[in-house]
């Protein structure tokens, strides 16, 4: 069995920027909170006509384009989002008309925040077993969409845009190892539990999370999985040349380096500008660095991101 490999990345954002001086004229808060409890300085959010699909779609041209490749050689899209078009049909069929790809296979995976790793590690199944030859991986988001704008305990957090990679199957290495994990015990402790029943919203429709329990959470199980996925692909940690953590707070990331025993250039961080844009924050920051010429082919590369349900993994890969 050969290897699934990334060939090429995207990411788009929205062009309009909402710093936290903005943010503390609407709630009780300020930029010197904000900055010192999550690292985070502005995100981006969406003009209101775009949805997932339209932030997908810009994500999915640039990984194309960086790829290579014809559209037409693409065999599978998978999207991970949580703030989807609309309930039904999948973000991923509407990706797939908007890029013209009638018959190719598209669904969506919803991991929240650790989207992205359980779509890549989905589309990399695929690959090793020969169901598809090059995957779309998407992880698009528009989580401003479900904030309480008065709420600081979480609106201050979440931003909106899209990553994504297109990946190839390879002779030569590339996804080494992932490592998928859920836990609904914790659902409660972070959730948007509306429901659509009777053609009324039921429940609440805004995000809701326990900051501190999953912080604490976040910090034990990011680091043991980044561990036993290291374990179990033979790879020592000192031969990790990049991590790529999912953006949600500075001193998360920070303590799953510590753990890692990286020092933080080794570590991707777009956290300050973007906030956490949930299943995009991961094929976000690999394009950032990518494009700035910090992530080069040949290089090892860790992926790490927990989110709602709790949902968590880690993919470790020769970019
Ligand atoms: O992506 C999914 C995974 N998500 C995460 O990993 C997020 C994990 N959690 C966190 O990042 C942090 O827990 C937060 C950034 C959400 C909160 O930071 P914290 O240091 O855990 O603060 P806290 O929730 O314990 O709140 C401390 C104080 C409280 O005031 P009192 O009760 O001590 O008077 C809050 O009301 O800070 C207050 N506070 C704020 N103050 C100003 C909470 N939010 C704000 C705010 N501005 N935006």
């Amino acid at each position: 069995m050969g290897y699934s490999r990334i060939l090429g990345t995207g990411s788009y954002l929205p062009s309009q920027v909402l710093t936290n001086a903005q943010l503390a004229e609407r709630v009780e808060t300020s930029d010197e909170w904000i900055v010192t409890r999550t690292g985070i300085r502005a995100r981006h959010i969406a003009d209101e006509q775009h949805k997932t699909s339209d932030l997908a779609l810009r994500a999915a041209e640039a990984a194309i384009a960086s790829a290579g490749i014809d559209k037409d050689e693409i065999d599978l899209i998978i999207v991970a989002t949580t703030t989807p078009d609309m309930i039904f049909p999948s973000t991923a069929c509407i990706l797939q008309e908007k890029l013209g790809l009638p018959g190719v296979p598209a669904f969506d995976v919803q991991a929240v925040c650790a989207g992205f790793i359980y779509a890549l590690s989905t589309a990399n199944a695929y690959i090793k077993s020969g169901m598809a030859k090059k995957a779309l991986v998407v992880g698009a988001e528009i989580m401003s969409r479900v904030l309480d704008w008065d709420d600081r305990r979480t609106c201050v957090l979440f931003g909106d845009g899209a990553g994504a990679v297109v990946l190839g199957a390879s002779d030569e290495p590339g996804i080494l190892h992932a490592k998928l994990a859920a836990d609904g015990r914790y659902q409660g402790l972070l959730n948007t539990p509306a429901q659509i029943s009777g053609g009324k919203i039921q429940g609440m429709p805004y995000l809701h999370m326990d900051g501190p329990a999953v912080f604490k959470f976040a910090v034990k199980s990011l680091s043991e999985i980044a561990m036993s996925t290291l374990a179990e692909a033979g790879v020592e940690k000192s031969a990790v040349d990049w991590l790529v953590p999912h953006q949600a707070n500075l001193r998360i990331i920070e303590s799953t380096a510590k753990h890692l025993g990286l020092s933080m250039d080794k570590v991707i961080v777009t956290l300050p500008e973007q906030g956490n844009t949930s299943a995009a924050s991961i094929p976000l920051a690999l394009d950032v660095a990518v494009r700035d010429g910090r992530i080069q082919r040949g290089q090892t590369v860790l992926l790490e991101g927990i989110g709602g349900g709790f949902a968590w993994g880690a993919a470790l890969l020769i970019f």
